[in-house]
C-alpha cells in the first residue's frame, strides 16, 4: 500500500469544542495546523451539550472561583487533582468572557449580564446553598459554542480535513509521537499526517453502552489509538450516568430543567430526592441522583413499561419559561417521549453520558506515560483525563474543561513547536495501520460488526451500570475479552454497497472495544465505592486504600495506580470529608 505523507506543524484530531479551541490558539500562533474530523466540525458531539458552561461570574448572587473549586473537588469524590481543578475554576470567568468576545450569543439578564442557572452540586459558601453558576444559551449552549468556535477558526484560516478518520498514532523508537495515519472517508485514501505536535480531542466513548445520551460518533477513537500505541488510560472505571435520559430512547434532557425548578417524582407522586439528598434535593450531584432513581425503580416505584422510569415534572414552570429557557427540551419530549412537558411530566431514566477517565495529561495537555510527558502528544476534552472530574463530574464543568485546557494545550504546543523541525518518520510508521486495514479487507467470512458491537454494548450495560455487582463484573471482564477476540475476526459483509461506511464502523469497533476492556477491568479492580463507581460489595469510599488514580495498560490488561494530587497551586488543600448533599 502506498501511503502519501502530508506535513503540518500540528495536527488536531477532532473538530469538537476542545479541538477547535486548541486549533484557534495554534492558528493564531502562526502554526500550520490541520484539524481532522470524521464529521463536519459543527456536527461534533459538543453540539449536543444543552444546559451550559460553569463559571463563578456572580451575575445572580455572590460567587467566587474558590467555591467552584470546592464544589468540583467534592463532586469528584476527592479523586480530582486539586491543582488542575484550581487551574480550571480560576480561569473559568476569562474563558466565558473570551467566548462572549468571540460572539457567543449567551442568554442575557435584564441588566445585560450573562444569564446563569443553578446546576447540580454548584453552591455558595462551600455547600451552604445552590448558586446560579452555569452560563447558558437556552438549552442549546454547546450548539452556540461550537458554531462560535468554528467561525473563529474559519476567520483565522485553520485548515480542516473534513470526513477524515484517524487510524493510528505514529511513534518513533524513542516513543515520540509524530502524527497519525488517517483515512479520507470519501475516497478510501490512506495518508500519513506527519506533525511536530499531535493533539487528540476525539471526545467520549459513550457508545460502549447500549443506552447512551451520546451521538453514534462517540466511539472512543482517541483512546483506542492511544491504547494500541502503548499509552495508558486513566480512571476508566468512572462513567457518569446522567439522571435524565428519555426512557427507552436515551436522548438527553438537560439538568437545566431541574436548574429551572423542575423535579423528579416516582409512581406515588412523591418528590423522592428529598429523602436521598435532603439539602440539595434534585440538584445533588449526578451520581447521587442517578443512584436514587435506580433505587426507586428497583424498589418498584417506577412508572411506564416494566416500571423502568421515573417522571420529570416541569409543567409548573409555565409555558413562557419553558419556551424561553428550555425550547429544545420541549421539542425532544414531544418527539421522543410523546409528551408535551408544558402539560405532562417526561419519563426519564439514568443513561450513560460521560467518561470521567481518559488519556492522562498534565495541565498543559501533554500526555503522560510512565510519569513523564510523551513528546509531541497532547489530549484535551472528554478523551483526556487531566483530572478535573475525578470520580464524578459536575454538570456544566465539561464545556469549561475543554475551553480552559484547549487553550492551555494550544499555548504549550505553539511554544514547543516553534523553531523546531520534523523528526523523521520511522520506516515502519504505517505498519499497524496496514495490518488493521488488510485484516478487514482480506476477510472473506467472519463476524458481523453490528452483532459483535451489540454484544459489547449489552454486556457493558448489564455488567457495568449505575450499581455494580461483584459476580457480574467478573463475568463482564470475561465477556468483554471474548468480544475483543471476536473483533479480530470481523468481516465487512456488503462491500459493494457501503464499503467505507461499513469499514469505518469496523474500525470504530476496534476503538470501542479498547475502551470497554479498560472500563471493565478497572471497575472490577477497584474495591470501593467512589463517585460514579458504586459497588454492592464495597459500599463505602476507602481513602486508606483507594485514594488513587487507576492506570490501565491495554497490553496484558494490566492495572497500576498513581497518587491523587491533593496539593492545589496557590491555595490550601481541601481536606477529605464524607460527601453529602
Ligand atoms: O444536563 C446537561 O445539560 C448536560 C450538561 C453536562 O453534561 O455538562
Amino acid at each position: 500500500m502506498t501511503i502519501e505523507v502530508q506535513q503540518y506543524d500540528a495536527i488536531v484530531v477532532g473538530g469538537g469544542g476542545a479541538g477547535l479551541r486548541a486549533a484557534l490558539q495554534l492558528s493564531a500562533g502562526g502554526l500550520n495546523v490541520a484539524v481532522l474530523s470524521k464529521v463536519f466540525p459543527t456536527r461534533s458531539h459538543t453540539v449536543a451539550a444543552q444546559g451550559g458552561i460553569a463559571a463563578a461570574l456572580g451575575n445572580l448572587g455572590e460567587d467566587n472561583w474558590h467555591w467552584h473549586m470546592y464544589d468540583t473537588i467534592k463532586g469528584s469524590d476527592y479523586l480530582g487533582d486539586q491543582d488542575a481543578i484550581e487551574f480550571m475554576c480560576k480561569n473559568a470567568a476569562e474563558a466565558i468572557y473570551e467566548l462572549e468576545h468571540f460572539g457567543m450569543p449567551f442568554d442575557r439578564l435584564d441588566n445585560g449580564k450573562i444569564f446563569q442557572r443553578p446546576f447540580g452540586g454548584m453552591t455558595q459558601q462551600y455547600g451552604l446553598q445552590p448558586v446560579s453558576r452555569t452560563c447558558a444559551v437556552a438549552d442549546r449552549t454547546g450548539h452556540a459554542m461550537l458554531h462560535t468556535l468554528y467561525q473563529r477558526n474559519v476567520h483565522v484560516k485553520t485548515q480542516f480535513l473534513i470526513e477524515w478518520f484517524a487510524l493510528d498514532l505514529m511513534r518513533d523508537e524513542e516513543g515520540d509521537v509524530l502524527g497519525v495515519t488517517a483515512l479520507e472517508i470519501e475516497t478510501g485514501k490512506v495518508v500519513a499526517l506527519h506533525a511536530k505536535a499531535t493533539l487528540f480531542a476525539t471526545g467520549g466513548a459513550g457508545r460502549i453502552f447500549h443506552a447512551s445520551t451520546n451521538a453514534f460518533i462517540n466511539t472512543g477513537d482517541g483512546l483506542g489509538m492511544a491504547a494500541r500505541a502503548d499509552i495508558p488510560l486513566q480512571d476508566m472505571e468512572f462513567w457518569q450516568f446522567h439522571p435524565t435520559g428519555v426512557a427507552g430512547v436515551g436522548v438527553l434532557i438537560t439538568e437545566g430543567v431541574r436548574g429551572e425548578g423542575g423535579y423528579l417524582i416516582n409512581s406515588e407522586g412523591e418528590r423522592f430526592m428529598e429523602r436521598y439528598a435532603p439539602h440539595a434535593k434534585d440538584l445533588a450531584s449526578r451520581d447521587v441522583v442517578s443512584r436514587a432513581i435506580a433505587t426507586e425503580i428497583k424498589q418498584g416505584r417506577g412508572v411506564g413499561a416494566g416500571k423502568q422510569a421515573v417522571l420529570l415534572k416541569l409543567d409548573h414552570l409555565t409555558e413562557k419559561v419553558i419556551q424561553a429557557r428550555l425550547p429544545g427540551i420541549r421539542n425532544i419530549a414531544i418527539k421522543f417521549a410523546n409528551v408535551d412537558p408544558v402539560y405532562d411530566p417526561i419519563p426519564v431514566v439514568p443513561t450513560a453520558h460521560y467518561m470521567m477517565g481518559g488519556i492522562p495529561t498534565n495541565l498543559d495537555g501533554q500526555v503522560i506515560a510512565s510519569g513523564k510527558p510523551v513528546r509531541g502528544f497532547y489530549a484535551v476534552g472528554e478523551c483526556a483525563c487531566v483530572s478535573v472530574h475525578g470520580a464524578n463530574r459536575l454538570g456544566s464543568n465539561s464545556l469549561l474543561d475543554l475551553m480552559v485546557f484547549g487553550r492551555a494545550a494550544g499555548n504549550h504546543m505553539v511554544k514547543s513547536v516553534s523553531g523546531t523541525s520534523h523528526k523523521p518518520l520511522p520506516k515502519d510508521f504505517a505498519e499497524r495501520t496496514v495490518a488493521r486495514l488488510s485484516r478487514l479487507d482480506g476477510q472473506k467470512s467472519g463476524e458481523s460488526v453490528t452483532e459483535v458491537g451489540e454484544t459489547m454494548r449489552k454486556t457493558m450495560q448489564v455488567h457495568c451500570g449505575v450499581f455494580r455487582f461483584p459476580e457480574l463484573m467478573v463475568q463482564g471482564v470475561e465477556k468483554i475479552m471474548q468480544v475483543a477476540e471476536r473483533v479480530q475476526n470481523l468481516a465487512i459483509k456488503d462491500k459493494s454497497l457501503v464499503f467505507n461506511t461499513a469499514r469505518i464502523e469496523a474500525l470504530e469497533l476496534d476503538n470501542l472495544v479498547e475502551v470497554a476492556k479498560a472500563t471493565m477491568v478497572a471497575a472490577a479492580a477497584r474495591q470501593e465505592s467512589r463517585g460514579a463507581h458504586c459497588r454492592e460489595d464495597f459500599p463505602q469510599r476507602n481513602d486508606q486504600q483507594w485514594l488513587k488514580h487507576s492506570i490501565y495498560h491495554s497490553s496484558g490488561n494490566r492495572m497500576e495506580y498513581t497518587p491523587v494530587r491533593l496539593q492545589p497551586l496557590t491555595v490550601d488543600s481541601f481536606p477529605l470529608v464524607a460527601r453529602t448533599y
